[in-house]
């Protein structure tokens, strides 16, 4: 074959294609433009998204802005203020330094940029495409101190990436990733991302100068009270005195997640001298160590910030810098998991077992159990109930170092203990192991406590007692549990998916078998969001309360009008807020029989559109030439309404029992929630707009859950609007 003249590719052609390389997708884009505010100094960072960004993403920060000078050449490739000679890249402080971010993202998106630097007159606005500064140049306009970066339309000119990027909702979840990351690292930074028209954002978070605080901000107290902290500090010196080469140096500070977190997905936020990074060897080694405790589909949450010394780290190996080279990488992470192994003993050999997510103090006073969790509950299902709390037994906090816990929320009695089918540690041996690992026992120096071989076997005999102990209690409670149930042999997992206790029921039979809810009866579903919903479902279950429930003798009606009704428990009376109580209960049924709700036809097809409009006309519409636009604003939402109820027709059927014929746009049949039971069909017009105005059809968990509870308030009768801030203690 005869051989092709090479030419010089055009300078468009090569800024594409390593365009290509640092921005992928919106979430890409995201972590440069986020990274260049808080190299900016930002305090404070907004970010908007439209269209899970491939439409817009619009990042606000109160940085230091960009002097008018370097507006010219702000998107040029290789234009940076972060680095200037090649020996600064041994000790980068800042995120950046390859200038190259801004101009990728200009040669595959429209971007615009506004920017006021401290004490300037007024802001400037200038656009950019393929690195230029548009002909026009900068232009003055009103604006805050600080810089907005606006993507839109990313990769209209690179078709294949286009078509390669996901839906909206999956990209907005990669975007909120990021943001979240970014957050749970930079404390002392407040994040707020938002989908474009939202008044409510999907992330907001307050500078706090407490990590957990922010843990709890984002992902919320539930998994918050699941993290312990956990530092670890290897001074070379300490450690091999007289060795020329000396040990790794490090520090780790990480809050890692104990035996109560429920999750069907590793979360492993990972920085090294404060980059977000990742390690595939440290994860691995991290999440051997859960998988040798944890039942085998919960997986953990780790987040592990890692300092080493400037001089041992190369940042510079990746243009993405996603990747980091360090020096004696195995040892590290040897250290690290040995570490996260001890103190995932420590904090669930500290904690007495006993289960039972939520209960209150007048609650608890009211069963004669011992309350004083200041916790509240999602489901709070008693009148009395307003402050539910935790059931428990005698629980031991966790010794936390940081004090971050000390709203008494942390080391509470909901913590399941290493419910654990597999007790046998399943990690691979590290080559130091395999080899016998001996050279954890040689004595360098006697005098130094790192160095004294009688450390080292007490912590190590401790840590085997402890986790013997551990091993005992589990498997006594599974016995006890199983023997009661008459169900040997189902599995942990399952169990929790039944409903039953997988945490192992200690002190006092808290979460023993008899108080496990029934639901779901049948079979599971393979969907991982419905198993975690009902996960969350049986993690917030009140033991006591369901012991209430199961015994109860239904008294009589106190008051119609309000919907309060009488129970008896053994020689306690509870007054009841039933629609409540139904609403809840509903909530649950649908979760538990999703995909298996059979379904009773409607005397005749209901229309959306007309149902949705009844609802709309309850409302007040202003007198005069507004009444008529009201009138046209109403007609829209019905139709409107009645069209995305039709395009979901299928997933409502298939999934919630709720039949909708497409073509007539008409709700035909309802589910069967509870034999005997119809629901309130004059409540259908509330129903059908709460289809279309209140679930979530975006995501699918928010989804699943939002739907379930829309059936359950038309099931139920309950509004949240009738909710009144009033407490009615059991006499
Ligand atoms: N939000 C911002 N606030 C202030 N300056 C910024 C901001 N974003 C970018 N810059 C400036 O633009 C330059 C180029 O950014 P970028 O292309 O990301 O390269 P790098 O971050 O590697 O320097 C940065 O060095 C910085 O001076
Ligand atoms: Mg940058």
């Amino acid at each position: 074959m005869e051989p092709k003249p090479i030419h010089r590719l055009a300078d468009e052609v090569v800024n594409r294609v390593a365009a290509g390389e640092v921005i992928h997708r919106p979430a890409s884009a995201l972590k440069e433009i986020l990274e260049n505010s808080l190299d900016a100094g930002a305090t404070s960072i907004v970010v908007t998204v439209k269209d899970g960004g491939n439409k817009l993403l619009q990042v606000t920060d109160n940085g230091c802005g960009i002097r008018e000078a370097d507006l010219p050449i702000l998107c040029e490739r290789h234009t940076t203020s972060k680095l200037s000679k090649f020996e600064d890249l041994s000790a980068m402080s800042t995120f950046g330094f390859r200038g190259e971010a801004l101009a990728s993202i200009s040669f595959v998106a429209n971007l615009t940029v506004t920017t006021m630097t401290r004490g300037a007159t007024h802001a400037l606005k200038a656009s950019y495409c393929d690195g230029a500064l548009d002909g026009g140049g900068a232009r003055p306009c009103a604006g805050n101190p600080g810089t907005t970066i606006t993507v839109e339309n990313l990769f209209y000119n690179v078709p294949t990436r286009c078509k390669a990027l996901k839906s909206p909702g999956e990209e907005f979840a990669k975007v909120l990733d990021v943001v979240q990351r970014y957050a749970a690292s930079r404390t002392d930074v407040a994040f707020t991302c938002r989908k474009h028209g939202e008044a409510r954002p999907s992330l907001h978070c307050a500078v706090t100068p407490h990590r957990i605080d922010r843990m709890r901000a984002m992902y919320g107290s539930q998994v918050a009270r699941t993290l312990t902290p956990m530092t670890l500090s290897n001074s070379a010196k300490a450690d091999a005195p007289g060795d020329d080469d000396g040990a790794a140096e490090f520090t780790v500070d990480a809050l890692v997640s104990t035996a109560g977190y429920h999750s069907r997905r590793t979360t492993f936020i990972l920085l090294i001298n404060h980059r977000l990074v990742e390690c595939a060897p440290l994860r691995r080694a991290c999440e051997a160590v859960y998988s040798a405790i944890l039942p085998k589909a919960e997986k953990p949450f780790a987040y592990l910030s890692l300092e080493l010394p400037p001089h041992t780290l190369d940042v510079n190996v990746h243009p993405t810098k996603r990747e980091v080279a360090f020096l004696r990488q195995d040892e590290v992470v040897e250290r690290v998991q040995r570490a996260l192994e001890r103190r995932l003993v420590e904090a669930n050999g500290s904690r007495t077992f006993a289960v039972g997510a939520v209960a209150g103090t007048e609650v608890d006073e009211a069963f004669g159990e011992d309350g004083g969790s200041r916790r509240s509950a999602r489901q709070s299902l008693l009148p009395g109930a307003s402050r539910p709390g935790a059931t428990r037994g005698r629980v031991e906090r966790d010794d936390d170092d940081d004090g971050d816990d000390d709203d008494g929320t942390a080391g509470d009695g909901s913590v399941a203990p290493l419910a654990s089918g597999r007790n046998k540690r399943s990690r691979p041996l590290t080559a130091r192991e395999k080899a016998g690992g001996e050279h954890r026992m040689v004595r360098t120096d006697a005098s130094l406590a790192a160095g004294s071989l009688d450390q080292f076997f007490h912590a190590n005999a401790n840590a085997n007692a402890e986790r013997a102990r551990l091993d005992e209690a589990r498997r006594e409670a599974r016995a006890r549990r199983y023997a009661a149930r008459g169900c040997a042999g189902v599995d942990d997992e399952e169990a929790e998916l039944r409903g039953y206790d997988v945490g192992d029921g200690g002190d006092g039979g808290a979460g023993s078998p008899e108080t496990s809810p029934e639901l779901p009866d049948g079979e599971t579903t393979e969907l991982t969001s419905v198993r975690e919903l009902w996960s969350e479902i049986a993690a917030n279950a009140h033991v006591a309360l369901q012991r209430v429930l199961r015994g109860l003798t239904l008294v009589g009606c106190a008051d119609e009008r309000r919907g309060l009704w009488l129970l008896q428990h053994g020689t306690k009376l509870f007054m009841v807020r039933v629609n409540r109580l139904a609403r809840d209960l509903f909530y649950q049924r649908v979760v538990a029989r999703f995909g298996r709700h059979p379904c009773r036809a409607l005397a005749e097809p209901a229309p959306v559109a007309a149902l949705v409009r009844m609802a709309l006309d309850d409302e007040e519409v202003p007198e005069g030439a507004e009444k008529e636009k009201a009138e046209e604003a109403k007609e829209k939402i019905a139709n409107a309404a009645a069209a995305l109820v039709a395009e979901k027709a299928e997933m409502l059927r298939e999934y919630f029992g709720v039949d909708v014929d497409r073509r007539a746009r008409a709700l035909v049949g309802l589910p069967v929630l509870c034999e005997g039971h119809e629901p309130n069909l004059a409540r259908l017009p509330e129903f059908c707009l709460s289809l279309a105005h209140e679930v979530n059809w975006e995501e699918e968990k928010p989804c699943f859950d939002t739907c379930a509870r829309s059936i359950a308030s038309f099931y139920s009768g309950h509004d949240d609007e009738e909710e009144e801030e009033e407490n009615v203690v059991p006499p």
